[in-house]
Parts: structure tokens; sequence; C-alpha cells
């Protein structure tokens, strides 16, 4: 009998895009477990919108049609995290070349640390690429319409705390 296949979606998900969701769902056709892995920033001071327990609440509202797809968060390395949960795989999304210094960095410096662990990077539909949390951040900050971006229970957190982030 085979292993079943982990693979890990490490990143920030604050919060989780429509870019995120599609890239998870495709990986489901090389993995039989995705654990989407919200990080804890320890270096970092800057606090996100949402905090990590809220994110891992709305990748899990997200996919709860898809038991396949779990959510957790992490602390310390990614490599660490990935050996404790026996995966194999790290997924990234690569939308534009302007990610690819970062993500090329990353992904040599994680195969420095523990050899036997991939990276795969998959890319989103055109219409995702310009997507980032960031720019959802932004926009509903100020009132924009946010529907296109996110899914329903991300939209609802968002328009919770900023009354006016579409609709
Ligand atoms: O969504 P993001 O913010 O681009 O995700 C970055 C993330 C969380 C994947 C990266 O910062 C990370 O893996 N952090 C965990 C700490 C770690 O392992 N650092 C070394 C990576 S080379």
């Amino acid at each position: 009998m085979t292993h079943p296949r982990t693979a890990i979606c490490p990143g920030s998900f604050d919060p989780i895009t429509v870019g995120h969701e599609e890239i998870i769902r495709r990986s489901l056709k090389f993995a039989d477990r995705i654990l989407v892995a919200v990080a804890h920033r320890a270096t970092q001071a800057k606090q996100g919108m949402f905090s990590v327990e809220e994110r891992i609440q709305m990748i899990r509202e997200v996919f709860t049609d898809e038991p396949r797809v779990e959510a957790g968060d992490f602390t310390g390395l990614l490599v660490d995290f990935a050996r404790d949960e026996g995966a194999h795989l790290i997924i990234r999304g690569l939308r534009a070349v302007s990610d690819f210094e970062y993500e090329f960095q990353m992904a040599l410096m994680n195969r420095e640390l523990c050899a036997d662990l991939e990276t795969v990077f998959l890319t989103p539909n055109v219409e995702h690429s310009f997507l980032s949390s960031s720019l959802v951040r932004e926009v509903a900050s100020l009132g924009g319409d946010v529907r296109p971006f996110v899914a329903p229970p991300v939209l609802e957190r968002l328009r919770n705390r900023f009354a006016t982030a579409g609709g």
C-alpha cells in the first residue's frame, strides 16, 4: 500500500484569497492531503490584520467541502514542521516575475535545510495573477469591493471589520 502524500502549503494567509484557494485545489491533483500552514511571525513586530486563529478558521470555512485540506499553524522553521507532519512537498503559488527571486531563495534555503523536501510552484489563473492578501486588505480597508477576490466566509469577516467591504 502506498503512503498518502502530504503537501504543505505555507504562508501568511492574511486573509486567504481566491488565488490561494485555486492553488490549493489544484494541488489536490497530486497530493492526498494538503496541510495549509499559517506561519506565526515570531521575528516580525508587525501584527497582521487577522489573528492566526481567525486565518485558520477562514481557511477551514473555505474548504468545508474538501476533507483532504486541513489548516493549522506553525512556529519556527517550515522544514521542521513539514518533517513532523510527514510532508513530502511544499507548495507555493508563483504569480509573476516579481515573486521569483524571493521564492527561489526560499526554495533553495529550504532544500539546504532539508534535502528530501521538494518545493513545487503552481501558477494561478491569469485573472488571479495580480491578487494578493495585502491588496485585498488595502482595498477592503478603503471601502472597495473585494467580492471577486475572496470566498464568502472571508468577505463576511472583512465586512465585519470594515463596514463597506463590498455589497
Ligand atoms: O505568504 P508569505 O508571507 O509569503 O509566506 C512566507 C512563509 C511563511 C512561507 C515563510 O516566511 C516561511 O516559511 N516562514 C517560516 C520560517 C522559515 O522556515 N524560514 C526560512 C524559510 S527559507
